[in-house]
């Protein structure tokens, strides 16, 4: 006869694994993380701390742990994770209250709504529709300078300025963009 300390635990794992499969529905993507040799391969291809004029968003933070070496890489810049999926948005809140992060912020927000106005790079891993939609913002919102970094999706027909092999069987690649001074010529 199980306690009633294990049925809440079950019913709460229960709970936590229906809410993931429920956002996972709504947003279009997994919390999926980024892999670890991937991770190194962004950390790699992301532009040097010197070059990086304003605020570092992750879109679509998941679980945390690429925002979290995002803040250790770039530790005089402040460092935004947004996620919408409830249970790996506290999980990522946990590890930094844990970690004592303190140039990075984990916010519950669409990733659609943010303000893109302050970012100097911008960090994801999504889905070609959400990149689409990213794409006709950041035509309209982020200044001219703004770094993308994205693993594996691109900004549709825009000009990457590298493209970087992970060199894992799935094929990845971390894809670089920099808005040019006309936004609009960007592509
Ligand atoms: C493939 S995971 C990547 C996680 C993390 N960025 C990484 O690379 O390890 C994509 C994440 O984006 C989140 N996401 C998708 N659409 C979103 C939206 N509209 N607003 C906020 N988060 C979103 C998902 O919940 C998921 O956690």
């Amino acid at each position: 006869m199980a306690s009633i300390g294990e049925v809440a635990l079950l019913t709460a794992v229960l709970i936590a694994v229906a809410l993931v499969f429920v956002y996972t529905l709504r947003l279009g993507a997994p919390p999926w993380p980024t892999s670890p040799r991937a991770r190194a391969a962004l950390l790699a291809a992301a532009p040097e701390p010197g070059d990086v004029a304003g605020e570092i968003l992750e879109l679509g933070c998941g679980w945390g742990g690429l925002a979290l070496a995002l803040a250790a890489r770039y530790p005089s810049h402040r460092v935004v994770g947004v996620e919408l999926s409830p249970v790996p948005w506290a999980v990522a809140r946990l590890r930094v209250a844990a970690g004592r992060v303190p140039n990075l912020e984990i916010r519950r927000a669409d990733l659609h709504r943010v303000d893109l106005s302050r970012a100097g790079l911008i960090v994801c891993y999504l889905h070609a529709s959400a990149m689409s939609r990213l794409a006709a913002r950041l035509r309209r919102e982020a200044g001219p300078g703004t770094w993308v970094v994205s693993n594996t999706f691109g900004l549709g027909d825009w000009h990457a300025v590298a493209r970087h092999p992970v060199g894992d069987p799935f094929g990845t690649e971390i894809v670089v963009y920099r808005l040019t001074e006309d936004r609009y010529s960007g592509r």
